[in-house]
């Protein structure tokens, strides 16, 4: 008997112990993916779901075409969020993609894509929409929504027969606080897999301040760059929404003339109507005989703008500020001009406003996606380049109430796209600076071909006659205000006079749409002061000039300009501009009495003293810039500054006062 209760005891316990193993293996977290395993950066896979032979059959068996259908995910598993993230996967059996769905094509490239041309070689980059940034699985509770994108392709590839899987040769991330090791099939012949980690210098630059996310939303923190192109939507209806599309320049030295802003609809969007910019072109012809005008059959197509897959637009012209149709936006109608704060901040920003259409399947109030590919450009020369990243969500906008009222109007959605200046170095300069001092007569000139080379391809007879590599020859001062082949026959007679060497050709001019002459004009005991010219060789008025010099070790004692409102900014920068109301500079024109013509020309005095900073040597060089900035162009510097020769630097006795009449005197002769 008790040997039977024992048996009940034990077979009770036994099935207690299993009922307990049971629901503690069901408490257990769940194991991670299989991929996923032992990846604690950003997984990266990319997955061959299938192929078909395709006509024509060729007899060359790696040479047959097949579709296939592929997809490549992304996965945060680590502890940093993946901004802007563009997955780059190197094909190499000639893919062709046809069809991108998760991600566009970062070149911004149309489909069909030839991988093969497109890319030469490189790696195809693929950029996250509309999910462009990946959230930490910590700060989502592992929501896979937010932590892993996917990416669809479909196309066709060119390879043997099954049962080789045609895979690319490698995955990567652009991001380059990321090193990727070299992906491989070992989980499976069809998967391609790599796990990206932080570079040691990346993790030990710790996380960027911005690295949390709004708490209350959890959208993307607002980020900062030269330009912020802020794209809220203000209104959404089932089709459309209104648009408000905001330009504003951070760069303390950036600046645009006549911009130009273009973009990239990725959902079939149309532009019905705009107002406070206008778009390059009024075309409707791809609306009518596309999808839109098979969808919207009711639609009055001749008043739509523009049904351009890339529209640009410009700013309209302050005549249009009050025009009630297209006018009448803050921050409109100014000609494109947008300066630095520092300049103006009212003229810091444009804006205008738009109405777009949607597509189906997107014909849902909720469903938002802001196009891609923003690409703005100033007309000027001097205007420097920008490079847009993605649009992210950020927490919406939020406006004064249009009617005055004591409220706030929130916007229902908002991206940001940052825009930063490139320093390229393919693009030339278009300003260049001469040096000039008290203590030497002659003018070190711009360099040559400062601003670029004349080709022989569109100036034939120019670059045969001259030199691109000889340096610039000195110059008497007088010619600093001559066009180039005036100062050239100029720089002749003075080699002549002052018996210096004459190069055989002659060299190039600077080839610069505006010069800068820096001249130090006095340098005594307790200062010194330098005269700073420019000069306009374009046809062109430039209104609300700016201009910045760069002075490493005399910054310091940077005193005043009389002439131009001049002020330190910082960093060893002066940044210079205009008085209110005069703030011109003059193109080039003829004058009565010269017989060729003059360049606009703006000068002033700067003084310096000496201070605040002791042991400083003008003349060996403290007293020349560095760096001159003009208009937000960087200017190409000389290559040597004036030279003392064998005299003795005069002036340590004459004063201050003296000095200043000397150089304004100076001034009004040049
Ligand atoms: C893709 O580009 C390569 C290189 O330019 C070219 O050889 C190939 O024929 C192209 N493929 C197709 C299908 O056009
Ligand atoms: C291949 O990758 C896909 C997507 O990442 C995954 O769903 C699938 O399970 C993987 N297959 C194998 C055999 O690992
Ligand atoms: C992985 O790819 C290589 C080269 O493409 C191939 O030789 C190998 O068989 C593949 N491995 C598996 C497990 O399929
Ligand atoms: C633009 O510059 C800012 C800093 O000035 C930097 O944080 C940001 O990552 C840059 N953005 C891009 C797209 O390069
Ligand atoms: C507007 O800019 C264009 C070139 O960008 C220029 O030709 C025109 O004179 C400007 N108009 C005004 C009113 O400034
Ligand atoms: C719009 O989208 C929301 C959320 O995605 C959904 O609940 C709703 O049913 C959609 N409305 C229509 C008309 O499709
Ligand atoms: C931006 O636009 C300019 C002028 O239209 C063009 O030259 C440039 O290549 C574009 N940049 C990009 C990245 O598309
Ligand atoms: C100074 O220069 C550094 C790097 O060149 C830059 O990051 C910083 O923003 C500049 N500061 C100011 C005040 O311009
Ligand atoms: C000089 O510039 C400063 C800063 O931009 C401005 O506040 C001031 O009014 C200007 N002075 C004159 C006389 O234009
Ligand atoms: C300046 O004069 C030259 C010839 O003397 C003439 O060809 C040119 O058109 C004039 N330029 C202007 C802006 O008047
Ligand atoms: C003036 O400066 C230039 C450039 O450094 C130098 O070549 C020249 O010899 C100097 N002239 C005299 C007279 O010192």
């Amino acid at each position: 008997m008790a040997m039977a209760m024992s048996i009940v005891d034990i077979a009770q316990t036994f099935i207690f112990l299993v009922l307990l193993a049971h629901t503690a293996s069901a408490q257990l977290p769940a194991p991670a993916p299989a991929p996923d395993a032992g990846c604690n950066g950003i997984f990266l896979s990319y997955t061959l779901q299938g192929r078909d032979q395709i006509r024509p059959h060729v007899a060359e068996r790696n040479s047959q075409p097949y579709s296939f259908r592929a997809s490549a995910t992304v996965v945060n598993s680590g502890t940093r969020p993946l901004r802007s993230w563009a997955l780059q996967i190197t094909f190499v059996h000639g893919e062709i993609l046809v069809g991108v769905d998760g991600a566009v094509l970062t070149s911004g490239a149309d489909l069909p894509y030839n991988t093969t041309a497109g890319d030469a070689g490189r790696p195809t980059s693929f950029t996250g929409y509309p999910q462009t940034d990946l959230l930490t699985p910590i700060a989502t509770a592992g929501d896979p929504a937010k932590t892993q994108a996917t990416v669809n392709l479909v196309g066709t590839l060119f390879a043997g027969p099954k049962p080789y899987d045609p895979l690319p040769s490698f995955l990567s991330l652009a991001d380059p606080s990321y090193t990727c090791p070299p992906a491989t099939n070992a989980t499976s012949p069809t998967n391609l897999t790599t796990c990206c980690v932080l570079t040691s210098a990346a993790a030990a630059a710790g996380a960027d301040d911005d690295s949390a996310t709004d708490p209350a939303r959890n959208f993307l923190p607002r980020r900062t760059g030269d330009l912020v192109i802020t794209y809220d939507v203000l209104q959404s209806h089932e089709a459309t929404y209104l648009a408000l599309v905001t330009l504003e320049n951070d760069a303390p030295l950036g600046r645009l003339d006549g911009w130009q802003l273009s973009w990239r609809w990725q959902r079939e969007e149309f532009i019905s109507t705009m107002r406070g910019a206008y778009p390059r072109e009024v075309d409707t012809a791809g609306c009518l005989y596309g999808p839109q005008g098979q969808y919207y059959k009711g639609l009055d197509f001749s008043k739509v703008l523009n049904c351009d897959r890339t529209p640009v637009v410009h700013d309209l012209p302050p005549s249009r500020a009050n025009d009630d149709d297209i006018g009448r936006i803050n921050h409109c109608c100014r000609n494109g001009t947008i300066l630095p704060k520092s300049m103006d901040v009212a003229q810091s920003k444009s804006a205008f406003q738009m109405e777009v259409y949607k597509m189906p399947p997107d014909l849902n109030r909720t469903k938002l996606y802001p196009p891609t590919s923003f690409n703005v450009t100033g007309s000027s020369p001097l205007n420097p380049e920008y490079a847009c990243g993605v649009a992210i969500p950020v927490s919406p906008s939020e406006y004064p109430d249009p009617s005055g009222l004591a409220s706030t109007t929130v916007a229902v959605a908002t991206w940001q796209v940052v825009c930063n200046i490139t320093t390229s170095t393919k693009k030339p300069p278009r300003c260049c600076v001469s040096f000039s001092a008290f203590y030497n007569e002659s003018v070190v000139p711009c360099r040559t071909c400062a601003c670029g080379c004349p080709s022989s391809a569109t100036q034939p007879a120019v670059s045969a006659t001259c030199s691109t590599t000889a340096p610039a020859m000195l110059l008497p001062p007088q010619a600093l205000l001559m066009p180039f082949d005036r100062r050239a026959s100029e720089a002749l007679t003075w080699a002549d006079q002052k018996h210096l060497g004459v190069p055989n050709p002659m060299p190039c001019g600077d080839f610069c749409g505006v010069s800068i002459n820096w001249h130090v004009a006095t340098d005594f005991t307790g200062g010194w002061s330098a005269r700073l010219t420019l000069f306009n060789w374009d046809g062109t008025d430039m209104p609300d000039w700016f201009t910045a010099i760069v002075m490493d070790r005399a910054y310091d004692g940077f005193d005043q300009a009389y002439s131009f409102n001049a002020t330190r900014v910082g960093n060893s920068t002066i940044f210079v501009k205009g008085f209110q109301g005069s703030n011109f500079l003059l193109g080039e024109r003829n004058m009565s009495g010269v017989d060729y013509p003059v360049p606009g020309k703006l000068q002033s005095v700067f003084s310096f003293t000496k201070k605040t900073t002791p042991g400083i040597d003008v003349i060996a060089g403290d007293g020349f810039p560095s760096k001159v900035i003009f208009n937000g162009d960087e200017c190409a510097m000389p290559l040597r500054i004036p030279s003392q020769g064998t005299k003795q630097a005069g002036g340590g006795v004459i004063s201050m006062q003296l000095c200043l009449l000397v150089s304004s005197f100076l001034l009004l002769l040049l």
